[in-house]
């Protein structure tokens, strides 16, 4: 049997040896307060390439590059006025900023583009490791390429366990989908590019002003580069729902199938019935929703339905994953 990725618990001697495992060029996973991330040095060419080895993940995909603050982020990318008001609002948190990139950051973290993606995560564990290193860490989501996001160390070790030595344990992810990331290279006219844990309407709130959205409702395929209308899938079919499901269809539902419901039905209560929150709480529902797709798909369903979330706020990113994860080819 290959051996299997100890999970380590963030206190000072572990965090050391992990600083010292990616200084050597050594993979580690890490909890965000979105995802679990797969982590290297992001100045080291050879560790990033394990990265997408471990991953299966095509070289076109871009990584993002994860710093402590937005002093660190002005090394590694040309910065300007609307990044620094975004930092200084939402930093260190879930938005992701693409600025056009410094020499100093590999054509393999970019996949060849002029621009890089850079964030900054809230997560204390995250946090503890990053400030004690001197070089910005390169992480996707832990997850094969194009298998559902981790939000528990023990989901990392389940897909990628054979692949890499140790995870850092911080925890179940507080917010439990990606961030948002948002092109800033035209200050003037900001654009989402994916839909996260950080709602639309925040940035827009703070900026004063509308900013593009991509149009996942009509198009599962969003605009950032490297992504593929299939992703975040589970290996068990996923049917979308674009109204709700109704009680009388629970009633008399096959076994089979697993109902995956935003929120807790009134009556029909049976094993095969599973919801993601107590009254419809957007953030409740985001936080559990990639962990219930795993117990789904793993629970000897064959076939899961699923309903779509109201198309605002975190709800945005919620339908953008579902989505993605019902595409078929
Ligand atoms: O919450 C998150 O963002 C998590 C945690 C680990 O930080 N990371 C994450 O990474 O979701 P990943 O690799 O699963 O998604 C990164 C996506 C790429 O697929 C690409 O679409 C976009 O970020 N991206 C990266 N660099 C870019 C660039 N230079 N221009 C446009 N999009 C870029
Ligand atoms: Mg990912």
């Amino acid at each position: 049997m290959n051996p299997v990725a100890t999970i380590l618990q963030p206190n000072e001697t572990n965090l050391r040896d992990m600083r010292k495992s990616l200084r050597l060029g050594q993979l580690v996973a890490i909890p965000t307060e979105t995802v679990y991330g797969l982590a290297a040095n992001a100045l080291d060419e050879d560790a990033c390439a394990k990265i997408f080895g471990a991953k299966e993940r095509p070289s076109e995909d871009p990584l993002i590059c994860h710093v402590p603050d937005f002093e660190a982020l002005q090394r590694y990318c040309e910065t300007n006025e609307t990044a620094a008001q975004l930092a200084a609002a939402f930093w260190p948190g879930p938005l992701t900023f693409v600025l056009p990139k410094k020499p100093i950051i590999p054509d393999i973290v970019t996949a060849g583009l002029d621009s890089v993606a850079v964030r900054s995560p809230s997560h204390p564990v995250f946090r503890q490791l990053i400030e004690g290193c001197d070089f910005p860490l390169a992480a996707p989501s832990a997850n094969p390429f194009s298998y559902i996001s981790p939000t528990l160390a023990l989901h990392v070790q389940a897909n990628l366990g054979d692949r890499i030595e140790t995870i850092l344990d911080g925890g179940p992810c507080e917010l439990g989908v990606e961030s948002t990331i948002v092109d800033l290279r035209n200050p003037a006219s900001p654009q989402i590019l994916r839909y996260g844990a950080l709602p639309a309407e925040s940035i827009e709130n703070a900026l004063k002003c509308r900013i593009a959205r991509p149009d996942t409702e009509h198009t599962p395929v969003a605009i950032a580069p490297g992504t593929l209308p299939k992703h975040y899938s589970p290996r068990t079919p996923l049917d979308l729902r674009t109204s709700p499901i109704l009680e009388d269809e629970l009633q008399i539902s096959d076994r089979n199938t697993a109902y995956l419901l935003l929120r807790k039905p009134p009556h029909s209560l049976s094993n095969h019935i599973h919801w993601l929150s107590e009254q419809g709480e957007l953030d409740a529902i985001a936080a559990r929703l990639f962990a219930k797709l795993r117990e789904l798909d793993t629970g000897g369903y064959q076939k899961i339905v699923a309903e779509e979330a109201p198309e605002l706020g975190l709800g945005l990113a919620i339908n953008e994953r579902l989505r993605r994860a019902a595409f078929r080819t």
